[in-house]
């Protein structure tokens, strides 16, 4: 099956052209092919920018154990509408992924079940060293330094000295100090404020997680990416990277803060918390800068009545994936970045960090994972148009102005012009961890 993707402003690694994109089963086969070339289809992008398919790399999509909340196909469905090609989840799941046999379970379901491609992280726990040192078919290690959704925690010194020493795969972790969060925790007893969650999971908890982080990636020489950073303070010691340490932020952080609360209670409730104006500009900052170099959404679905519980009932978490090239695109409209930065962050990037085969750019030989987006598309999100089960975003009722029109995944087009072509599965992704990460490229 050829498809010929006509007159796009195609966004290659180096410069940004207006071209055409030859697809060839599930790979670009050509950029700018010749005018005679015979295809199968053509589709006019007269207008359009054409994009690598984003790659998110931390999500929840509740598959096996908390399906009530979302699934691998629903949550997919969601992905293939936002322009997310390929997905990286994370292990709190039940059971959770702690062994290469229950990634191996998760990757046969998500076969069955995807409309994008999948990857799983093995998640660690304070003794499943031996399970680390030998797990392949995945991108790496989280860890959990802090507790959040689930019962996964790793915390004490000496497991998480044995983990950075004896394992191999890249790790990456969430980063929020559990003694900290205990002692704020009893502080705040009793309260039904969903303001405090940002008090008890304050900056402290996240800026001691980090540094403590960081230093046993450096220790050890451990390839490690900071997941979720919240804080502006965080970005500062993210400068001294030596070739091995990543980062992330998420939308929420960035366009979420604690006067948000006021309006949106316990749906901006999230681990990390939601932190201040300020350091709303810090991260951006520290994403122009380099300092970060990942956006990821760390969609964490609950159902509304769930999140409607009194704090702190209320779950921890808010989905995101559908909305969340379209929140950067929203920028790009504002003057804010450039589109060829969002490329980075959201394909390129995360592509380089986990060692993805294969995708992440728009070249001859990647893998056919590509979004077509309209620059000049205005939309306004509405929780009962949510492709996710749980049916609801926290940015419910604000219009953007940059939206996903069309998306292939290896070669297939899973949505196009508001539908869902059910017809194909996405494939598992493919690491060669001897790329060596971010850095080494
Ligand atoms: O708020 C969060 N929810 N943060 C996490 O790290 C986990 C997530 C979840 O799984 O619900």
């Amino acid at each position: 099956m050829k498809t010929l993707i006509k007159n796009a402003t195609v966004v290659l690694p180096n410069e940004t052209l207006s071209t055409s994109i030859l697809i060839e089963d599930t790979k670009i086969a050509d950029i700018d092919p010749a005018s005679q070339v015979t295809v199968d289809k053509v589709v006019d992008a007269s207008g359009l920018h054409l994009l690598p398919g984003v790659i998110d790399d931390q999500v929840h999509f509740r598959e096996p154990g908390l399906t009530h909340k979302e699934d691998l196909y629903t949550a997919t469905r969601a992905c293939a509408k936002g322009g997310v090609t390929t997905f990286l989840e994370m292990p709190n799941t039940n059971p959770n992924t702690v062994t290469q046999e229950a990634l191996e379970a998760k990757l046969a379901l998500a076969a069955g079940k995807c409309l994008v491609n999948y990857g799983f992280y093995i998640g660690a726990t304070p003794d499943n060293v031996e399970d680390l040192k030998h797990a392949h078919r995945t991108p790496g290690i989280k860890i959990f330094i802090g507790s959040s959704t689930g019962n996964l925690l790793v915390d004490a010194q000496d497991a998480l000295e044995r983990i950075f020493a004896e394992t191999t795969l890249p790790a990456c972790a969430h980063c929020e100090d559990e003694s900290t969060v205990r002692a704020n925790a009893e502080r705040f007893a009793g309260t039904t404020d969903v303001h405090d969650h940002s008090r008890i999971r304050d900056h402290e908890a996240a800026i001691i997680a980090t540094r403590r982080a960081i230093d046993l990636a450096k220790r050890h020489t451990h390839r490690f990416h900071v997941l979720h950073v919240s804080t502006g303070a965080e970005t500062l010691l993210l400068a001294e990277h030596e070739n091995l340490i990543t980062a992330e932020v998420c939308p929420h952080h960035l366009f979420f803060n604690v006067d948000d609360y006021e309006r949106l209670g316990s749906l901006v409730q999230m681990n990390p918390s939601i932190k201040t104006e300020e350091d709303n500009k810090q991260l951006w900052h520290a994403l122009l800068d380099g300092l970060i170099q990942v956006i990821a959404t760390d969609h964490a679905p609950h159902t509304l009545e769930e999140k409607r519980q009194p704090y702190p009932k209320s779950p921890s978490g808010l989905p995101a994936v559908e909305n969340s090239l379209a929140l950067m695109l929203n920028q790009v409209h504002r003057g804010l970045c450039t589109i060829e930065q969002v490329v980075r962050w959201m394909c390129d990037a995360p592509a380089r960090v986990w060692d993805i085969v294969d995708k992440g750019r728009i070249a001859v030989g990647y893998d056919a994972d590509l979004v077509l987006v309209d620059l000049n598309k205005a939309a306004t999100i509405h929780n009962e148009e949510q492709e996710t089960k749980s049916k609801w975003s926290p940015w419910d009722g604000e219009s953007l102005t940059g939206w996903p029109v069309s998306t292939w995944v290896m070669g297939h087009q899973v949505f196009c012009n508001g539908v869902i072509d059910e017809s194909r599965r996405g494939s598992e992704a493919i690491y060669d961890h001897a790329r060596g990460g971010y850095w080494s490229t």
